[in-house]
């Protein structure tokens, strides 16, 4: 009999693309996937450490499973990804009846190491270097790149794929624990990337998102001339069959103006861009060592206004940072009041241990008022999302079919209609109902109503 494996993931698109490949390698190396953790033979937690949350749910999961491990000791317990590499042997204290620890670098050997934990029936702990104290090259190299494997299969999307350009981040934003546990800023090669599209395309996807912790600083130097972003998705412009070509997460100061003349002239790049401001605040953006300040900010936003006048920003806010006032965040207020973000992701500040704001700076900002400030900053942003959103009444989009919406997922076979979920180029969920085998399709869609977060609509009598 196969063995059986469940994979849970929480946290970004880094942590799903991540999720896609371990199940693509474990396919392939025999295994079958499980609809649930009783069906496994091997359980696996995919985590993230950017807040003290989603590390909280992943050891109360963890708790929750002490007796099934109890009952069943052959079966095999493993947490990877950055919880893996942040936590290390601390998982196993925490945690003993885990028997494998797995950092993001070492995802690829996942296959080989769970054939290691079955025949030794030890603990093993595989993660990468510390980034203090050992030569970049060493420390690079042991966030092991491999060649990925794409399967169709292992895809949460037949038509829409996740490709990764860039490894880790050099920013060292002061609140972060992401350089520390995904390692050194590593563009992947021009030409593995293309190849890796070209490869997407054949298997039938129309829609690929490029990831990067700083996605627009990518660059890398081939045959002694440097490619950067923006000459990047001129070459994927050129591959036949995908259609649609989105980018994230951009960092403010790369947002140069190559790249947004490339948004503006290449047809298939979405005129949509993530660009997190983290705060409106001088003072706080000092202290988060964003090195940039709310006028350059500002000034980007006109830039992009200015080339691109249809495009979807969005951004990434976080409320009570150490030491921040009501002053500082009024000043975030009037950011996203002038910002007109299709939508903004706010988040609490939690203080991660081994960032440099945790070793320097006091969490000062009582919990409930970064409640108050979160919920303020929310409803403030969800009135703009409901403006912006609003213009779209009575127009015809072309969305891409992503599949039956929740509500739907239970109902319908083949050729039914039921409620289905789409997305235009700049990235707005539209529900409308049509037939369940539209999905991957691009179809226009008349849209009748709108709230914050979602457009409803009707198909259109279609343009292709
Ligand atoms: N506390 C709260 N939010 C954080 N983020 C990153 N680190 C923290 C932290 N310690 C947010 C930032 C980032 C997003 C992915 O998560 O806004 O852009
Ligand atoms: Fe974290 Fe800053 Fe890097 Fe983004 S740019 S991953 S916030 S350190």
């Amino acid at each position: 009999m196969p063995k059986r494996f469940y994979l849970e993931t929480v946290g970004c698109q880094m942590n799903v693309l991540d999720s896609e490949l371990v199940t693509a390698s474990l396919l392939a190396a025999g295994y079958e996937a499980a609809d649930n953790h009783r069906e496994a033979d091997v359980i696996l937690f995919n985590t993230c450490s950017v807040r003290q949350h989603a590390e909280d749910k992943i050891y109360s999961a963890l708790g929750r499973l002490k007796h099934v491990k109890d009952r069943r000791p052959d079966k095999i317990i493993g947490v990877l990804g950055c919880m893996a590499q942040k936590d290390q042997t601390g998982i196993f204290k925490r945690a003993p009846h885990v028997d494998l620890v797995v950092g993001p670098g070492q995802i690829g050997q996942l296959p080989l190491l769970l054939s290691q934990v079955n025949t030794d029936r030890t603990p093993l702990l595989e993660i990468s270097l510390g980034r203090k104290g050992k030569p970049r090259a060493q420390v690079e190299e042991s966030f092991e790149q491999y060649d990925p494997i794409r399967m169709a299969e292992a895809r949460q999307s037949a038509h829409q794929a996740m490709v990764r350009i860039m490894f880790g981040c050099d920013k060292f934003c002061t609140y972060c624990i992401v350089p520390s546990v995904r390692g050194p800023e590593q563009s992947r090669p021009a030409n593995e990337i293309e190849a890796e599209v070209a490869q997407l395309a054949d298997q039938g996807c129309l829609e690929v998102t490029l990831l990067g912790q700083t996605v627009n600083s990518y660059q890398y130097d081939e045959n002694g001339s440097t490619v950067r972003l923006a000459d990047l998705l001129e070459r994927l412009n050129k591959i036949d069959g995908i259609r649609r070509i989105k980018f994230v997460t951009n960092y403010p100061r790369h947002m140069d103006d190559a790249l947004l003349q490339a948004v503006r002239d290449l047809d298939k790049v979405s005129p949509y861009l993530h660009v997190p401001a983290q705060s409106g605040s001088n003072t706080m953006l000092k202290r988060m060592k964003r090195s940039y300040t709310v006028e350059e900010y500002r000034e980007m936003l006109d830039r992009i206004w200015a080339t691109v006048p249809d495009a979807a920003v969005t951004s990434d806010f976080i409320v009570g940072f150490c030491g921040e006032t009501e002053d500082d965040f009024q000043q975030t207020v009037d950011l996203v009041r002038h910002g007109r973000f299709k939508n903004s992701f706010i988040f609490k500040y939690s203080p991660r241990t081994g960032t440099k704001a945790d070793d320097l700076f006091d969490d000062d900002v009582p919990e409930d008022v970064k409640r108050r400030r979160n919920n303020e900053l929310l409803a403030i942003q969800n009135a703009i999302s409901q403006e912006e959103n609003d213009p779209f009444i009575d127009r015809i989009v072309e969305i891409l079919v992503e599949g039956p919406s929740k509500n739907a997922r239970k109902q319908g076979d083949s050729g039914e209609s039921v409620q289905l979920t789409g997305r235009t180029v700049c990235d707005r969920i539209v529900v409308f109902d049509g037939a369940s085998d539209l999905t991957g399709q691009i179809l226009s869609v008349r849209i009748d109503a709108a709230n914050s977060f979602t457009l409803f609509g009707t198909l259109a009598p279609t343009t292709e």
